[in-house]
């Protein structure tokens, strides 16, 4: 970021950092690519480090590699608009969020799912840091892999990722203005 003093030039606007620029969640997927484990430790390291309400980390990851037992579990429930392009991912990840208090139907924490995306965008961004990327996804049959995965008491399944190499251009993208998204608001009468 250059200013007039510095540089002589005018302020210019800000700029994103490349791994948040760069980053995009691809529909097409390396199918030869493979993750290491290694790779899978850093990436939930990641996840660990995220922010929580009262630091209560109400996240859980099930992640099975493309090729071992359990990825064709979650295959298997797959919607079929994911069925296209997840299998060749190189993991898929089903993120769960701790929903209820084991035992009792009192809610865990107000913030349970807004934690796990929390987490997951951190998972998301040392993916894109580490030259891999993620699409995370909603298009599977959640009540089925629920029940398939015998998923703890007081945790819901949220969504899933898939993670791997991606194939091909990166796609058009596009969002709303940044005035778009500002929001002043009138404040007491
Ligand atoms: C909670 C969530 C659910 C999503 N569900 C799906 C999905 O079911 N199928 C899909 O193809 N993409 C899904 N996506 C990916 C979004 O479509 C994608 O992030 C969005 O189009 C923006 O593209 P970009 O990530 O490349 O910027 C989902 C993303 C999030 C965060």
């Amino acid at each position: 970021m250059s200013s007039p003093e510095a540089g002589g030039r005018a302020p210019e606007p800000p700029q994103l950092h490349p791994l948040l620029a760069t980053r995009f969640s691809p529909l097409v997927f390396d199918p030869a690519h493979r993750l290491t484990e290694a790779e899978e430790d850093v990436l939930l390291e990641a996840a660990r480090w995220a922010p929580s309400a009262g630091n209560s980390q109400p996240w859980l990851f099930h992640l099975r590699h493309r090729g071992t037992p359990g990825h064709d579990t979650l295959v298997a429930r797959l919607a079929p608009s994911s069925r296209r392009w997840a299998p060749a991912a190189s993991a898929l990840v089903v993120n769960l969020a701790h929903s209820t208090v084991e035992g009792t139907d009192w809610q865990f924490s107000e913030f349970a799912h807004y934690d796990l995306g929390q987490a997951v965008a951190h998972m998301t961004v040392q993916a894109s840091a580490m030259g891999l990327s993620c699409r995370q996804f909603r298009a599977f049959d959640l009540d089925g892999l629920t029940a398939d995965l015998r998923v703890p008491p007081g945790w819901t399944v949220v969504t899933m990722t898939a993670i791997g190499r991606a194939l091909g251009d990166d796609p058009h993208r596009e969002r709303r203005s940044l005035d778009d998204l500002r929001l002043d608001l009138p404040g007491p009468t």
